[in-house]
């Protein structure tokens, strides 16, 4: 019994401590988001599920929730926002040739078709993340546009 409790007090000592340490957040500048925006010609509610449903880890902004402040919580979080920004990042479109704008827009569509994004951890705790049929809809006919203009600036000599 007596171990028990040492070693219970020794992970509650390991857990305190842990929360002075943190992973550092993703909080860029929201105008990142408006480029991408303004280029891919988002309509008001594509942008609406975008915010919704992907940006926090597919963008430079996370909208966090208070959970976030825990350690190890935090760590898990930045991982996901990371390994999420590194496939796809609308805070970096700018940077991406039109080839890769359009080959991660048709990526974008595969994985909402397949309805493997947002990751199901992600919608455990953000219900209202799910995307329904309709909003389905809506991001592929968004994306069937601008890849298809993407495919005339490919035709007429773009990288
Ligand atoms: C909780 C974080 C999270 C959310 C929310 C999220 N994603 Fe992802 N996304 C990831 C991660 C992590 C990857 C990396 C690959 C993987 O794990 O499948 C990824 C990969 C991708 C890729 C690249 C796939 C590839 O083949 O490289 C696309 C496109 C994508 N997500 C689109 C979306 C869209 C669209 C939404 C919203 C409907 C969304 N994601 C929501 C975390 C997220």
């Amino acid at each position: 019994m007596k171990i028990i409790k040492k070693i219970l007090l020794f992970l509650l000592v390991v857990f305190v401590i842990a929360q002075f340490f943190g992973p550092e957040k993703n909080e860029g500048d929201l105008t990142s988001i408006d480029s991408f925006y303004t280029e891919t010609n988002t309509p008001e509610n594509v942008k609406l599920i975008l915010k919704e449903s992907c940006n926090d880890c597919h963008s430079d902004v996370t909208r966090y929730p208070w959970y976030n402040n825990i350690t190890p919580v935090n760590y898990w979080m930045a991982e996901h926002v990371d390994n999420g920004k590194k496939h796809f990042n609308i805070s970096k479109w700018d940077d991406y040739s039109t080839k890769k704008k359009d080959h991660k827009l048709e990526e974008l569509a595969e994985m909402v078709e397949k309805k493997e994004m947002p990751l199901p951890s992600y919608t455990w705790t953000h219900t209202e993340a799910k995307l329904t049929d309709d909003q389905i809809m809506v991001l592929l006919h968004w994306v069937n546009k601008e890849r298809f203009r993407y495919s005339l600036e490919l035709e007429a000599g773009a990288e």
